[in-house]
């Protein structure tokens, strides 16, 4: 990369490792003597020149990013369209780009952002604005293709794990005169790995979770109500684990709640009050349902110490190649050993991961549909491991990072969008 700043955004569903990421960029550049400025609420920032000088923080303050969840600069879901339906857009990024002497973008998402980054990265030479982007993985739903799991998913999957485990003591504790069925809904979207993770739980035979639902096999309420039945006759009672992506046989999501983003995805949510609704009609049994929504995502009081390497690992790594102009590459996972688990990180093309979606593998699920497979625990146990516990504060709870985010002063007239 020519001498110049570096941008540094957030993308798409933040993550409780998302900030270490970025701690790590930031840490990474001001050891090379690069200036990294953040865009608020990632790509609408660039567009509206609103930049944050991360110079302007304390080192203290960065550290603390390590323990903090959210997204620190804010976040956003905004879908640029083509460099050939809104050329204006792209002009206007470039113009903010040059006007800053910014010479790296580094975004930090989902396979939604991994296209953004690949669509700015092919307009550097065109606008003559030499330009070097790196796509920065980051997703709870770990369906990133290439990249052997994604920073910010080991912990989404500890805190299910955990969750399920904590939450079946309870149920087992009053299913004799009282609850005897538990259904927890997690996210996924249209990927079943936070929902296999809760299979993490358990490994014996009629340990929780007894019943896994996949976005990645059809929900039929016969075998479903069925498998509770002989659960709760065997056991005493029930664990549900139901992704918040599954669909019916005609492929309808359960959870459509009508609502779409920029992306055109549905938001999803509320799968676990229907099945709830089913069992207690049909089964009429007594039912707990949870939906952890954003506590799962944020839980970074639960999160893998793994998971923080890692995030941490790919956000040193994107600095490290854009230092050195490797441009349309994400910094990836690759695994070398499940036992013990050896991970390395290595540059992967970015037009490998836009827009793809990497879903579980059928070796991946039980023949039954209820559950995982020991390939899938192999995959997936080394991901959880680790405590990341966070300092305290004097009020007993974890110190989180607040960042003074001071503006970079304006050197382009306001953007209109188009
Ligand atoms: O980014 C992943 C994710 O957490 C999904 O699992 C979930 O469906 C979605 O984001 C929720 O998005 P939003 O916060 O924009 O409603």
């Amino acid at each position: 990369m020519r001498r110049g700043k570096l941008l540094y955004a957030q993308s798409g569903g933040v993550t409780a490792v998302i900030n270490a990421t970025a701690a790590a960029v930031i840490e990474t550049a001001r050891a090379h003597g690069v200036k990294v400025y953040a865009a608020r609420n990632g790509i609408l920032g660039a567009l509206r020149e609103d930049l944050i000088d991360t110079s302007r923080e304390t080192r203290a303050t960065i550290a603390a990013l390590d323990h903090t969840p959210g997204g620190a600069f804010g976040s956003c879901r905004y879908k640029l369209k083509s460099p050939e339906e809104n050329p204006a857009e792209y002009k206007r990024l470039m113009d903010v780009l040059r006007a800053h002497d910014i010479r790296g973008f580094l975004y930090n998402g989902g396979n939604d952002s991994a296209d953004t980054a690949l669509k700015l990265s092919r307009l550097g030479r065109e606008y003559g604005h030499e330009l070097t982007c790196i796509g920065v993985p980051k997703t709870v739903d770990n369906d990133l293709t290439i990249t052997d799991c994604c920073p910010g998913f080991g912990s989404v999957a500890r805190y299910t794990a955990l969750s399920v485990r904590e939450a079946s003591l309870d149920v087992a504790s009053m299913s004799e005169t009282s609850t005897k069925v538990f259904i927890l809904e997690v996210m996924g979207r249209h990927a079943g790995w936070i929902a296999a993770a809760a299979g993490l739980a358990g490994e014996e035979a009629d340990a929780p979770p007894h019943v896994i639902l996949f976005p990645e096999r059809s929900f039929e309420p016969e075998a479903f109500l069925a498998r509770v039945k002989a659960t709760v006759k065997r056991v005493g009672y029930c664990t549900v684990v139901a992704s918040e992506g599954i669909r019916d046989a005609a492929g309808r999501l359960l959870s459509d709640t009508g609502t779409r983003d920029a992306f055109g995805h549905a938001q999803l949510g509320g799968v676990a009050p229907m099945l709830a609704q089913l069992v207690k009609e049909r089964l009429d049994l007594k039912v707990h349902w949870a939906v952890p929504d954003y506590l799962q995502r944020s839980a970074r009081h639960a999160a893998s110490a793994t998971d923080l390497a890692q995030a941490q690992a790919v956000g040193k790594a994107a600095v490290e190649y854009a230092l050195k102009g490797m441009n349309a590459v994400m910094p990836v996972i690759v695994r070398e050993r499940d036992a013990p688990y050896r991970w390395s990180i290595a540059p992967a093309p970015l037009a490998r991961v836009a827009n793809r979606e990497k879903k579980m593998p059928a070796r991946f699920l039980r023949r039954d549909g209820f559950g995982i497979t020991s390939a899938a625990r192999r995959y997936l146990a080394p991901l959880i491991h680790g405590e990341a516990a966070a300092p305290l504060g004097r009020d007993g709870l974890p110190v989180h990072a607040k960042l003074k985010m001071i503006a970079v002063g304006r050197k382009l007239p306001p953007w209109k969008a188009g």
